[in-house]
């Protein structure tokens, strides 16, 4: 892997934020992580502007031009010569003596580096995956990136140690469904795909809007709407998406199986004209 960091390109072992950081002391900062295919970074304009959103969200001014990142990201890629890549970007507020306040004229620190992509197994997408649902106790601007991840952390936690790939926010009150702990969900019901609505709930996900895209392609009706914890146990197929996993059959939600508990046939071609995109 490589990094840049502060406008040189160094190894993982050189290169060092200071612990007055404050994106470790306060989780002060935003970040994405795109994955790039044969060298190619995929969405990388849709991840920059949403990195642009989460800035102004945090009251921060990115330093660089989207047009310099888009350099970093490319030679980074060069550089390091990796063609399955993932590509992590994270911006902190900065580093200065601790205080909540920060300082007038802190300078944003920027770090960017590409490692080896760590897709999930295929084993895994061929049976589909369990998800467990938690109650949803995150802050409220779930809509912005940011490095703040202590819930979802500890969501995904529980999830392993039920033996599931992933945990499922829903609203205590309402049990609607929100997101995965680092997902978006879509469950096929009545034969529409219904995905949870944008809103300060979700992360308006990249691979959340291509499969959007993808199904209304293919005449698939698609609803983004609420999606009830219900909606999810009667589904006839959910999957859930990220840059990361992409599409992922979800197979079994708590400890109910989602209809025979099999992958469906929607899932899959989504999957499949998915993996074409990127092709
Ligand atoms: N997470 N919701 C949450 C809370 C996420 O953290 C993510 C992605 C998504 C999916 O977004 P996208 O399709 O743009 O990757 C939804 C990244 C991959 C991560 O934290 O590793």
């Amino acid at each position: 892997g490589l990094v840049f960091l502060d406008g040189e390109y160094l190894d993982f072992a050189q290169a060092k934020v200071s612990v007055e950081d404050r994106g470790y002391q306060f989780g002060d900062g935003i970040y994405e992580v795109v994955r790039c295919y044969r060298g190619i970074p995929f969405q990388l304009g849709a991840h920059l502007e949403r990195l642009e959103k989460s800035a102004r969200a945090i009251e921060l001014d990115l330093p660089y031009s989207r047009e310099e990142m888009e350099e970093i990201t490319s030679e980074l890629l060069a550089r390091s010569g990796i063609q399955e890549a993932q590509l992590y970007i994270q911006v902190t507020r900065g580093t200065a003596p601790r205080s909540h306040f920060w300082p007038e004229g802190i300078k944003p620190v920027v770090v960017m580096y590409v490692r080896e992509a760590a897709p999930p197994e295929e084993g895994l997408r061929r049976s589909g995956v369990k998800v467990i649902t938690v109650v949803d106790d995150r802050w409220k601007r779930c809509n912005v990136k940011s490095l703040n991840l202590l819930p979802n952390v500890l969501a995904k936690n529980r999830a392993r140690q039920a033996g599931a790939f992933e945990a499922v926010f829903y609203e205590e009150e309402s049990r609607l469904v929100n997101e995965g702990s680092s997902s978006n969900v879509f469950a096929l019901v009545a034969d529409t795909l219904v995905t949870p609505d944008l809103g300060h709930n979700i992360l308006p996900g990249i691979t959340r809007k291509v499969v959007l895209d993808i199904a209304r392609q293919k005449g698939l009706p698609v609803k983004e709407d609420r999606l009830s914890l219900d909606d999810l146990y009667r589904a006839q197929e959910v999957f859930i998406t990220s840059t990361v996993v992409e599409i992922m059959p979800v197979v079994m939600v708590d400890e109910l199986p989602v209809a025979d508990g099999k992958p469906g046939p929607v899932t899959r071609m989504l999957y499949e004209a998915y993996r074409e995109e990127v092709e």
